[in-house]
């Protein structure tokens, strides 16, 4: 047991499993109390259980930690003040959030009915809101906190048919970049983490379907540049959360409003975005310079991610 977060509250959402699991027992080895938090639904974010919750608290408990389990969904603004309040009620304190619950509706845009893309939307966009509000209420009166949120290369680089989760990612992304104003000099810093690692998000037979399908029809997501994302494989979902847990240290107290990656033992910082070619004119550019000079200014060099394709032949009767 460590105790570079001896005497901090933390709520970690989506705690029951996968890489939410490792960060809850990361945190609680050093020294802090834990919220765990998880509606223990399916990855489609059908049904409820109490059991995954449970079963985290009670490896925190035998390993001598604190732990209290919290069963509510993100989804809602009743369920995201309740998850809060169960920290100020057992620990009287929240120092630490980590919007981390999550669930998948993959559908490639043109299938996607419109309560696939509001359940995604309503846990990971929403449910960032739901919990980060109510925190931000007493971590800006106590001058101190830490909230990290989990963004994805699904929405920050792409990936065919997560148009709602690459949607709601991205949500957080931009969430981050204005909270991290609006929390700052209260002593909060704001930061997502884009990870990745083997768990049924990613190892789901539905998933590794799709996965097959892309490659198949040359959709397959970018690996992260300068990382070895692809000859390593999947990596343990307990690697995250040594960054988790670093970025909720008094060290970090200036890392604010950053996107980093986490996968095994390979962690980046991604560049926030910045224009890097611009096209200057005192007053408006007409369509004919724009047809002249796109090609050779913005335009030039540009890779679609997805070239036009001949349509597949009919298959036979
Ligand atoms: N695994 C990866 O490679 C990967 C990649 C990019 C992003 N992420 C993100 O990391 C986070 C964790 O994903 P994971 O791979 O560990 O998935 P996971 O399915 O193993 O864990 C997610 C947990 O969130 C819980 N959850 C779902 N909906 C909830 C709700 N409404 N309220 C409370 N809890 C809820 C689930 O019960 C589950 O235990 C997610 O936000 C995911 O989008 C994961």
């Amino acid at each position: 047991m460590g105790d570079r977060l001896k005497d901090k509250v933390a709520v970690v959402t989506g705690a029951g499993r996968g890489i939410g699991r490792g960060i809850a027992l990361l945190m609680a080895s050093e020294g802090a109390k834990v919220v765990v938090n998880d509606l223990g639904g399916a990855v489609t974010g059908s049904g409820a259980s109490q059991t995954p919750a449970d079963e985290v608290v009670t490896e925190i408990k035998k390993m001598g930690g604190q732990a209290v389990a919290n069963y509510d969904s993100v989804s809602t603004t009743e369920g995201g003040e309740r998850i809060i309040k169960t920290a100020i009620d057992n620990f009287n304190r929240i120092d630490i959030l980590v919007n981390n619950a999550g669930i998948l509706r993959d559908r490639m845009i043109f299938n996607m009915a419109p309560e696939e893309w509001d359940a995604v939307l309503k846990v990971h966009l929403y449910g960032t809101f739901n919990c980060t509000k109510p925190a931000s209420l007493v971590m800006r009166q106590q001058r101190w906190g830490r909230i990290i949120s989990m963004t994805s290369t699904s929405g920050v680089i792409g990936n065919s048919g997560q148009a709602n989760y690459g949607a709601a990612k991205m949500g957080i992304v931009g969430f981050t970049f204005v909270c991290a104003r609006d929390l700052g000099k209260y002593g909060v810093t704001v930061n997502t983490i884009a990870p990745g690692a083997g768990t049924r998000m990613t190892l789901s037979e539905e998933v590794m379907a799709a996965r097959v399908i892309r490659a198949q029809r040359g959709l397959s997501a970018s690996p992260v540049q300068g990382t070895s994302q692809q000859v390593q494989g999947p990596a343990d979902p307990e690697d995250v959360a040594p960054l988790v847990c670093y970025l909720a240290t008094e060290q970090a107290a200036n890392i604010n409003g950053r996107i980093f990656y986490a996968s095994g033992g390979n962690f980046s910082l991604f560049s926030n975005p910045e224009p890097i070619r611009t096209l200057y004119k005192d007053g408006r550019w007409t369509m004919d310079e724009l047809m002249r000079l796109m090609p050779r200014t913005l335009a030039s060099g540009l890779i679609n991610p997805a070239p036009p394709q001949a349509p597949e032949p009919p298959k036979p009767a």
